[in-house]
């Protein structure tokens, strides 16, 4: 028997999961004692960034994913359904045995500043990283990283040319602690490793200084993540069968991560490489990827700095994601 409690807990461990852009987009129903169904927000979407919606089947995927991680802390497993189009029904079954990654569901943070460059060699942990997720084809090559890192930066200009896009991300960024919802979804400066007058620059280039900063040159500069990139233990190409449903690609994807911080490493998907298909084509073709796979992602690994300050998570409280049956 679960509890108001109980959901309302089940819930906010669900959603540390990842989402894209941090939308949170999906809902629970606890149906009777037995049966919970996940449903996805209409009013969470990203039009212009994810027009069929594949982001965020793949978050309410990975919130799937935290929720069966969080029941197997409680002895429960679940049977899974798709009765109908984005619904997901779970029946609980007793009976399950704690999954070890659940451990590492409360400390999994996206990282976007700089990796800790003095960090000690990773063969190692890079060996016990590919031994544990063969679907990830890691790159630890310097002057690939540079490559990948340069590329990474033009894909990422190419795709802000868009006004719809970059008013869409807009929407989504808290660039000052004024805004609302800064500590409830989206993006918000401390999560961008943006200082205050980072987060304000990056207001004006992707809002209305865009265009002039674009023609005379600088907005690639202003937007460039790719010292970033470069200060990465590794990038891992995150790869799925091509005819995989988004949802259970999803599921994997928060697996993968929650396996990268159990060996200690953060990271930051650069998900525009596996969305511009002229990108995931040539990354793909690089790494000798066959057309049955998919490139989902491509994240940046690395260590955290010693000194680096986590925030707090911004999430929704539960009690918003709860649908009444
Ligand atoms: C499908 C998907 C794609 C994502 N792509 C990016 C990305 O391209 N860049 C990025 O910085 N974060 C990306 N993220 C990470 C989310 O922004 C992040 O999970 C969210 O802001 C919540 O923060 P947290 O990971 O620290 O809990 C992605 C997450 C998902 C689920």
């Amino acid at each position: 028997m679960l509890t108001p409690q109980d959901q309302l807990a089940l819930i906010s461990a669900a959603n540390r999961a990842p989402s894209v852009h941090n939308i949170q987009p999906t809902r629970f129903r606890f149906d009777d004692d037995r049966t919970i169904t996940l449903l996805e927000d209409p009013a969470r979407r990203l039009h212009i960034g994810d027009p069929a919606g594949k982001d965020n089947q793949k978050s309410i995927g990975a919130a799937l994913e935290g929720l069966m991680l969080a029941l197997s802390e409680r002895g429960l497993g679940a049977e899974l359904s798709k009765p109908d189009d984005g619904v997901v029904r779970l029946r609980l079954v007793t009976g399950a045995t704690a999954d070890p990654l659940a451990a590492c569901v409360e400390t999994r943070a996206s990282w976007r500043g700089m990796f800790d460059r003095t960090a000690r060699d990773e063969t190692q942990t890079l060996a016990r990283l590919a031994e544990a997720c063969p679907d990830l084809h890691i790159i630890t090559a310097p002057d690939a990283i540079a490559d990948l890192a340069r590329f990474y930066d033009k894909v990422s200009l190419e795709v802000v040319q868009d006004r719809a896009y970059r008013g869409e991300l807009l929407s989504w960024m808290r660039l000052s602690r004024g805004n609302a919802n800064y500590w409830r979804d989206g993006l918000n400066a401390e999560h961008m490793a943006l200082s205050p007058f980072e987060a304000f620059a990056a207001g004006i280039v992707l809002g209305g200084g865009f265009p002039l900063l674009n023609g005379i040159g600088v907005a690639g500069p202003l937007m460039a993540e790719s010292a970033k990139v470069r200060s990465a233990a590794c990038v891992a190409l995150f790869h799925r069968p091509a005819d995989e449903p988004e949802l259970d690609t999803g599921r994997r994807f928060h697996r993968v991560w929650l396996e990268i911080e159990r060996l200690g490493l953060c990271l930051c998907p650069m998900s525009v490489l596996g969305d511009v298909p002229h990108a995931a084509t040539r990354l793909m073709s690089e790494a000798s990827l066959p057309a049955t796979r998919k490139l989902v992602t491509a994240f940046r690994i690395g260590r955290r700095p010693a000194n680096a300050r986590k925030s707090p998570r911004a999430r929704l409280p539960a009690s918003e994601l709860l649908v009444a049956p």
